[in-house]
C-alpha cells in the first residue's frame, strides 16, 4: 500500500497548547488511594505519595492533571478533604458506590502536583454543590489570605495560595448517571452564576463549562449550544467527552480518530454559532478533558460495594487499544486549534495508562507509549500536511488507512510525524519535507505487536515500543515502511 504525505513549514495551525498531554486523576476506584498515595508503601514519601508511580508519571512530562472528578466530583464536599486527617469524615460516594475516607484533599493534591512537576485542573460540584461553594473553593485555593476560607488554608499548613489556574464548571452534567444531573438550562444558568463568582474572587482563572459528554445522549448536541447561550462570556472553554470500545472490529476500532474527529467539528460548530449569535469576538476554546479507549469493565463487584477504594475500571490494555489511542492523538494533534486542553483519561489505575498493585510494585500499559511519544514529541506547531492514502470501509464512514499528524518543534529545531498505519498491510509512505532544508532522520519507533498482547504485572514489558532503521532522506523526501496495523513515530533533525 502506499500513501503520501506533504509537508510544508508554513502551513501551520499554530502554537500547540501543551496541556493537550493533559490527564486525569479521579476520586475512583484505587486512584488515589493506593494509587498515588499509599502510605506504608516501600517507596512512599514522607505524604505518602507513591514516589515509584510517580518517577513513572515525571517521565510523561504531564503539563496538567485534573482532579478530583469525573462523576465523583458532582456529590463532593471539598471541605471534606482539609484539616485535620483524623476528623475528615468518611463518606459514601454515591458516584461508585465507594467509601470516600477524605484522606486525600486538595492540599494533598496541591503537594502532589509540585512533586509530580505538574499543574492541577480542578473541578468544582455542581451537581449537589452550589456556586457559593465554588467560589469559597477558589478562595481556599487562590486567595493570599485575611479571610475567612484563605485563612484556614494558612492554618492548615499552606502559607502560600495554591493558585490552581484551571476549573472546570462541574462534570459531565449532561448525564443521567450524575449525581444532581441537570438539564442544559438548569446546568447553564447555575454555571454562569458560579463563573461570575469565581472570576470575581481570582479574575486569572480560566473556567470550563461542560459540553457534551458523548455522542449517545439525545440532548447531544443541542446541549453545548444552550449551554454556551448562557455561558459564553464567562468561560474559557467547553468541555468534551468521548471514549472508545473494541466491538468485534479492528478496523471500526483502529478508525476511531476518525469519528473524534467528527464530534471535534461539530463540538466547534456549536461553540461557533453562539459566536456568531452573541456577535462575539471571542473564539471558544474546547477542553477534551476525557478521552480514550474503555470497554469491558464495570463498576465496584457488590461484595465490594461501600468500600474504600474497591478495584473499579482496571482495564488492561493491549496493542490494539495503544494503536487507538495513537490514532486519538494525531486527531487531537490535527484540531489543535481549537482543542488547547485534553485529559486522557485516565492516570492510575483506572482506565489507567499506568498500574500500580497495593503493597507492590507499577507499570506501564501498552497505552502509555503513544501517549508518551507525543507528549515528549509532539510540542511545538502543528503543521497542516496534505495525507494521500487508500481509503478503508468502517463504520465511522470510508476514512483514511494511515491516520498522521506533524508538529514542528523550532527551538529544539525538530520536526516529528506521526502515523497509525490502520491497514492488515505495510504501508509505504513518502514523506515529502522539501520545504525544510538539510532535514535527517533521528529515529523511527514503531509499536506494533500481536494486537491483543498486554503488559501485565507479570510481564511488565512484553509490549514495547521499539526503534527501526531509518530511511534515507534527500532532499527532505523519505519514503518510509509503516509494519501492518502500527503506530509509527518518525523523528527527524533540521
Ligand atoms: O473516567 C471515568 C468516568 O467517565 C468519569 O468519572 C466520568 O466523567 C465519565 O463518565
Amino acid at each position: 500500500m502506499q500513501a503520501r504525505l506533504t509537508i510544508d513549514k508554513d502551513f501551520t495551525l499554530g502554537k500547540i497548547d501543551e496541556r493537550i498531554y493533559g490527564s486525569f486523576i479521579e476520586h475512583l476506584g484505587r486512584a488515589v488511594y493506593t494509587g498515588i498515595f499509599e502510605p506504608g508503601h516501600d517507596t512512599a514519601d514522607e505524604q505518602g505519595f507513591r514516589r515509584d508511580i510517580m518517577d513513572l508519571i515525571r517521565r510523561l512530562n504531564i503539563p496538567i492533571i485534573r482532579y478530583p472528578g469525573g462523576n465523583f466530583v458532582s456529590g463532593y464536599r471539598w471541605t471534606d478533604g482539609i484539616g485535620p486527617r483524623e476528623s475528615r469524615p468518611k463518606r459514601l460516594d454515591y458516584a461508585w458506590a465507594s467509601l470516600e475516607p477524605n484522606q486525600f484533599g486538595i492540599d494533598e493534591f496541591a503537594d502532589w502536583c509540585k512533586k509530580a512537576g505538574t499543574t492541577a485542573m480542578v473541578a468544582v460540584n455542581l451537581g449537589t454543590g452550589t456556586p457559593q461553594q465554588a467560589a469559597d473553593m477558589v478562595e481556599y485555593c487562590n486567595f493570599a489570605g485575611g479571610t475567612y476560607w484563605s485563612d484556614l488554608r494558612i492554618q492548615n499548613g499552606h502559607k502560600d495560595p495554591h493558585n490552581f489556574r484551571v476549573w472546570c464548571l462541574g462534570n459531565e452534567m449532561d448525564g443521567p448517571w450524575q449525581t444532581g444531573a441537570k438539564t442544559a438550562d438548569e446546568y447553564g444558568r447555575a454555571a454562569n452564576e458560579a463563573a461570575k463568582m469565581m472570576k470575581w474572587v481570582d479574575p486569572t482563572i480560566e473556567l470550563v463549562a461542560c459540553g457534551s459528554s458523548g455522542m449517545d445522549l439525545p440532548t447531544y448536541p443541542e446541549w453545548d449550544r444552550k449551554v454556551l447561550q448562557h455561558t459564553y462570556d464567562n468561560v474559557d472553554f467547553i468541555s468534551m467527552h468521548r471514549y472508545y470500545g473494541y466491538n468485534g472490529s479492528v478496523e471500526d476500532y483502529l478508525a476511531s480518530y476518525a469519528d473524534l474527529d467528527a464530534f471535534l467539528a461539530a463540538g466547534i460548530a456549536a461553540a461557533d454559532y453562539v459566536k456568531a449569535y452573541k456577535r462575539s469576538k471571542k473564539v471558544m476554546k474546547i477542553s477534551l478533558d476525557e478521552w480514550n479507549a474503555w470497554y469491558g469493565t464495570h463498576g465496584p463487584k457488590p461484595e465490594e460495594a461501600w468500600t474504600v477504594a474497591p478495584p473499579i475500571h482496571e482495564q488492561t490494555y493491549n496493542v490494539m487499544d495503544a494503536l487507538c489511542v495513537g490514532g486519538l492523538l494525531t486527531t487531537i494533534l490535527n484540531r489543535s486549534d481549537r482543542v488547547r486542553m485534553g485529559c486522557i483519561a485516565q492516570l492510575v489505575n483506572c482506565l489507567a495508562i499506568l498500574m500500580t498493585e497495593p503493597g507492590k510494585g507499577a507499570y506501564a500499559q501498552t497505552t502509555y507509549y503513544p501517549f508518551l511519544h507525543a507528549s515528549l514529541y509532539g510540542r511545538g506547531e502543528a503543521l497542516r500536511a496534505m495525507l494521500k492514502a487508500p481509503k478503508m470501509e468502517t463504520r465511522h464512514g470510508a476514512v483514511d488507512s494511515v491516520a498522521s499528524a506533524v508538529t514542528f518543534d523550532e527551538e529544539k529545531g525538530e520536526l516529528t510525524v506521526f502515523a497509525l498505519n490502520l491497514a492488515d498491510e505495510a504501508a509505504q509512505l513518502t514523506v515529502n519535507a522539501r520545504s525544510f532544508e538539510n532535514l535527517s532522520p533521528i529515529e523511527h519507533i514503531v509499536l506494533d505487536g500481536e494486537l491483543f498482547a498486554c503488559n501485565t504485572f507479570d510481564t511488565p514489558e512484553a509490549v514495547l515500543p521499539r526503534s527501526v532503521a531509518t530511511a534515507a532522506c534527500e532532499k527532505g523526501v523519505a519514503t518510509v515502511t509503516l509494519p501492518a496495523r502500527s503506530w509509527n513515530v518518525l523523528r527527524y533533525t533540521i
